[in-house]
């Protein structure tokens, strides 16, 4: 269930708010005009520690999106806490917010064609008992409390976790003219 249905989209079921922003890219040159999303991808500090930064941009790469924004950081606790605002009732989240302050993360921006949901594939359930061999989870992480990667849950979601994580002047916007371009059906 959660890997299916994050939080944000149970609150787009429930008609809760949706937090304002832009709409995603629209590319109009080289063909019929196509949409892009954009979505935020964190190795988390577990992940960093064990070297799997580069098996995750590996993944990305292969499977076609672009990355358009990356960076290693110590997370502020402030950004945490607007990261994980919802969870702030939950039993987990003290513990939640100690473990990603225990080492830096590395943050990304990877753009395609359904790259939200299609990266909440790649990683797999939160619950790494429940995670499907072959998502990042289920071959990398065997608890939920250090699961290795977050990635944002819905397109409103993504949305707002690049403008708190990012500058718009640390996002890249380059032009995708190789053979493995990013497959965007028309
Ligand atoms: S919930 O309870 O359904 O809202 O949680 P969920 O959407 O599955 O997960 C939200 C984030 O909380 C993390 N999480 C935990 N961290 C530590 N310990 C426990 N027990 C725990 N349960 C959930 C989970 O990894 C999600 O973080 P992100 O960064 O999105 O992966």
């Amino acid at each position: 269930m959660r890997a299916f249905l994050g939080r944000a989209a149970l609150r787009g079921l429930l008609g809760g708010p949706r937090a304002p922003g832009p709409s995603p890219l629209r590319h109009s040159s080289g063909g019929p005009s196509r949409t892009q999303e954009r979505t935020l991808v964190a190795v988390k500090p577990d992940g960093v520690q064990r070297r799997l930064v580069g098996d995750v941009i590996s993944r990305f790469e292969k499977r076609g999106f672009k990355l358009v924004g990356m960076k290693m950081l110590q997370a502020p606790e402030s950004v945490l806490a607007q990261h994980y605002c919802d969870l702030r009732g939950k039993p987990f989240y003290p513990a939640l917010i100690s473990y990603m302050s225990s080492g830096p993360v590395v943050a990304m921006v990877w753009e395609g064609h359904n790259v939200v949901r299609t990266s909440r594939t790649m990683i797999g359930d939160t619950d790494a008992a429940e995670a499907a061999p072959g998502t990042i989870r289920g071959d990398f992480s065997v608890h939920i409390s250090r699961n290795v990667i977050h990635a944002s849950d819905s397109v409103e979601g993504a949305q707002r976790e690049i403008r708190l994580w990012f500058q718009s002047c640390e996002l890249v916007d380059w032009p995708d003219l190789g053979p493995h371009s990013s497959v965007s059906p028309a």
